[in-house]
């Protein structure tokens, strides 16, 4: 029988691309960039399955690219560049990889949360320049974070597992749900509250946000939202950039609107707003929430194991499709 043929986009961690090595002829784009979108239809098209990355749109025109393909598999968590219901129309299973990555990537909101709290980079920065001319009661006063109220937008795994890690730090937890539905295990744990958005916005001295990016929560956060939040309060995202108005989010944190900010994806990819990288109270990481040696590794092996589960003609393990 004839082998599948298999692309990656982008390349992964190896332990993934060996998986799929073993079943499949495999070939990974030799560039570290994302692909140009006519080369990449152009080479799907004898492709029975694809590894992808956030940074590829993944939908109709793409499936018309890959008259064979049996399946795709997201190596991301985060699937808005995925359109499943195309997917499902045409009878192709997609697949993304929860769970390998969420202790990752509540880390990374706790340190940009301790970050932008304690002013880290801005003080790193004056200690590298030679500025620092000794202590001084008045230097780098930052807001405290033990005691506080942190509310979590999207009390998914992540949110969830970010706002466990807190426990040390005694915190208020309120938490919103666009379902509607009450986690149970915030509220036992940490005796959290489910709010509503405008409540979470008044009464939280810390915003993490953890929801998917959907029409609903698409600039989410602009300056009304920014208008109803603490002046003292900060707010942390390493879920999808366009969760903000990064303009507004710009106007606020020059205003003083808002006390500072924490952030590890943004609006347009890889720009930032003008004048964002000008501020001293944001700090600003390159998308590297998930970006631990196990699970970089974990996602690969995972999205390994549904592409594999696919073109085998099974569910893949975290299929997408409904
Ligand atoms: C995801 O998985 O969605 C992250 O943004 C990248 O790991």
């Amino acid at each position: 029988m004839e082998r599948h043929r298999i692309f990656i986009t982008r390349q992964i961690p190896e332990e993934g691309i060996e998986m799929l090595r073993r079943v499949a002829d495999v070939e990974v784009n030799p560039v570290d960039a994302p692909m140009d979108r006519a080369e990449l239809l152009a080479r799907i098209a004898d492709c029975h399955g694809v590894v992808g990355l956030l940074t590829d749109r993944i939908d109709a025109e793409f499936f018309d690219a890959a008259p064979v393909l049996k399946g795709y598999a997201n190596y991301a968590v985060g699937f808005d560049n995925i359109d499943v219901a195309e997917a499902t129309r045409r009878g192709l299973p997609v697949s993304n990889t929860p769970g390998v990555l969420t202790n990752a990537t509540a880390e990374c909101a706790w340190a940009l949360l301790f970050a932008a709290a304690r002013r880290v980079v801005e003080s790193d920065g004056v200690m590298r320049s030679g500025q620092w001319t000794g202590w001084g009661p008045l230097q780098f006063i930052g807001g405290d974070v033990s005691g506080k109220t942190l509310g979590i937008v999207g009390a998914g795994r992540i949110g969830t597992a970010m706002a466990l890690m807190g426990r040390g730090f005694n915190m208020k937890v309120l938490y919103t749900s666009s379902s509607g539905r009450r986690n149970a295990v915030l509220e036992s744990e940490l005796n959290a509250r489910l709010v509503d958005f405008d409540t979470l916005l008044a009464e939280s001295d810390f915003i993490s946000i953890h929801t998917p990016l959907t029409p609903a929560t698409r600039h989410l956060f602009d300056a009304a939202s920014f208008s109803r939040m603490k002046p003292t309060a900060y707010i942390v995202n390493t879920a999808r950039g366009p969760v903000i108005k990064e303009d507004d989010l710009v106007a606020a944190l020059k205003a003083g609107t808002i006390a500072g900010a924490g952030l590890d994806v943004y609006e347009n990819e890889p720009s930032m707003a003008p004048g964002l990288a000008e501020l001293d109270n944001v700090v600003v990481l390159p998308h590297v929430g998930s970006a631990t040696r196990s699970s970089r590794t974990d996602m690969a092996t995972l999205a390994a194991r549904n592409l594999i589960a696919m073109l085998e003609g099974r569910r893949p393990e975290t299929c997408l499709n409904p």
